[in-house]
């Protein structure tokens, strides 16, 4: 069915972490009328859930060239330099805006912000909040200065609000994508807004996040499945670096019925001290890595894994007694409480730990302003590719990338709205995908996921994954599970068809890079090849195959 109801704005800005907040906020004071959906709340998503902190070279002893270099080193090779270049030159004064902002960062005595350090950094440059609740703080400051505006009637907020796909205009007569021009949404209980409705703009800015809920075990929060990203692609996006999964090392680990969104013990708490031993009580890092338990985080979760084969366990441990019960509750005061609700105290106890899927490095394939190869389409944050990540994200990289790319799309977007190159383009009907995938696929999908392209793959895992997604249904758009027709898809369904989406996207490119680099290990590929040191590029053709 089309849409019940529609919404005109400038710019409609998809998703509520550090990059859409920041988009919306940048744009609001620059172009007549923003829209801001996000799935949930506003205060919901990835963003929230982050510990460690954001990284920049603050101190003096710091620079943007040492973080520049440690940003290309955990890269593997891939990254842009020239992106990489904005972000760590950029990074230390749009910190400062968001202070001024309102969010407030541990500081020193000295009252200069405390700075600390995570796997793959060579200095002192990550900067915290409440200890480790660094992503709560920076949200909790955003969404004040959205809430600030909300009368305001240059802005409007959509929550509860799920994209569905991107509108786009006719196609150019190269075959090329028409130039995107909104979006439509699935608004549960918002109102007027509610059902499936159009919101259209000139330009539409994908701030959606990761996609966590691809894989059975996550650190991500349930709305993280991939939908700015299976979006983009069926509206003809090109997606970059896609195989490239990050999966942090050290993830709260209760036995093998854990699935969903687990508990992180952030990166930082290694920053601090902490060890990693198996569990014969050895301490293995150092023969791994001149960095031990701080090398970059691919190479840490690689080796845990390698370890784990090793010793037959389904964990290996994390010492954190040495560094004392008041230092701990303090520092570490979400993770000392997360670990005692699951009965762990992490002053006198091992605390069980493995990998499990923290953060996709790769996405929609975007410039140094957000753009995407889909006129008017601009992709920020976690759901984009911008060439900062490269093989593998450097730790507490991603909320800068947010904050650094999203201030350049919002500028970049309100010129063109000003000089009038930016004009609003009329949607063609779109089908949207031809079927959905039935929300009790979820998780086989998941499953297929974490078997294929997980922390270790291999050419045949790979290729039995791609045989397994494909024979999932995908005929739930026309059907109740008893039968009768269904009148409108329900988000279930298009959740779990992005998972679908992403699944197959991310084992395909898995499949095709014959190598291991950065947050891709293959089993049957071991070494880095350097005819492989390019980015791999997808997009659909026009009868929907990658
Ligand atoms: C962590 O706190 O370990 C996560 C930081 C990050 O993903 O950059």
């Amino acid at each position: 069915p089309g849409p019940g109801w529609t919404v005109q704005a400038d710019a409609v800005v998809v998703g509520s972490g550090i990059a859409g907040l920041t988009a919306a906020l940048e744009l609001r004071t620059r172009v007549p009328r923003v829209l801001l959906v996000t799935k949930d709340t506003l205060a919901s998503g990835s963003t929230v859930w982050a510990q460690g902190g954001i990284a920049a070279a603050l101190d003096p002893s710091d620079s943007a060239e040492a973080h520049l270099q440690d940003t290309l080193d955990a890269g593997a090779g891939l990254c842009d330099p020239r992106a990489v270049e904005v972000l760590v030159t950029e990074g230390p004064a749009r910190v400062r805006e968001l202070v001024a902002r309102g969010a407030v960062f541990d500081t020193a005595p000295d009252g200069r912000i405390s700075l600390t350090r995570e796997g793959g950094h060579h200095a002192d440059r990550i900067a915290h909040a409440g200890g480790d609740a660094t992503g709560a703080e920076i949200s909790r400051a955003l969404v004040a200065q959205i809430e600030a505006v909300r009368d305001d009637p240059g802005i409007e907020v959509i929550e509860h609000a799920l994209v569905l796909d991107v509108l786009t205009g006719p196609p150019g007569p190269d075959g090329r994508p028409g130039a995107a021009c909104g979006v439509t949404l699935h608004v549960i209980g918002e109102g007027q807004r509610d059902g499936v409705g159009a919101a259209l703009g000139r330009a539409v800015v994908l701030a959606t996040g990761g996609i966590g809920q691809v894989f059975r075990s996550s650190t991500n929060p349930a709305q993280a499945t991939g939908d700015g990203i299976a979006a983009a692609l069926r509206a003809g996006a090109v997606l970059g670096d896609v195989e490239f999964v990050q999966f942090h090392p050290t993830v709260l680990w209760l036995g093998s019925g854990m699935k969903g969104q687990l508990t992180l013990v952030s990166e930082a708490v290694r920053g601090e001290g902490a060890l990693l031993l198996d569990t014969d009580g050895v301490r293995f890092m150092p023969d791994v890595h001149p960095m031990a338990e701080l090398a970059p985080r691919d190479v840490v979760a690689h080796a845990i894994v390698r370890r784990l084969a090793e010793t037959g366990s389904d964990h290996v441990w994390l010492d954190t007694r040495h560094l004392g019960a008041e230092f701990l509750r303090k520092r570490f005061p979400t993770i000392h409480e997360r670990l005692a609700a699951s009965g762990i105290d992490m002053a006198t106890e091992l605390i069980p730990v493995a990998p499990a899927q923290h953060y996709h490095s790769g996405g929609v394939v975007a410039d140094l302003v957000g753009r995407t190869s889909v006129t008017g389409l601009y992709a920020v944050g976690e759901v984009a590719c911008s060439g900062v990540h490269g093989a593998n994200r450097l730790a507490s990289n991603s909320l800068l990338e947010g904050l650094v790319f999203a201030t350049r799309a919002a500028r970049h977007i309100a010129a063109r709205v000003a000089d009038g190159s930016l004009p609003q383009v009329e949607p063609v009907p779109r089908p949207g995908p031809e079927a959905l995938v039935a929300a009790a696929s979820r998780a086989r999908v998941q499953r297929i996921a974490s078997d294929g392209p997980g922390v270790l793959r291999s050419g045949d895992g790979l290729r039995a994954a791609l045989v397994r997604l494909d024979a999932v249904p995908t005929d739930a758009h026309s059907r109740h599970d008893d039968g009768r027709m269904l009148a409108v898809p329900q988000v279930a369904e298009w959740e779990t068809t992005n998972i679908h989406q992403v699944a197959t996207a991310l084992t395909y490119a898995a499949l095709l890079r014959e190598e291991s680099r950065g947050g891709h290990a293959r089993t049957d590929f071991p070494l880095r090849d350097d005819a492989w040191r390019l980015r791999l590029d997808l997009s659909l053709t026009p009868d929907g195959c990658l």
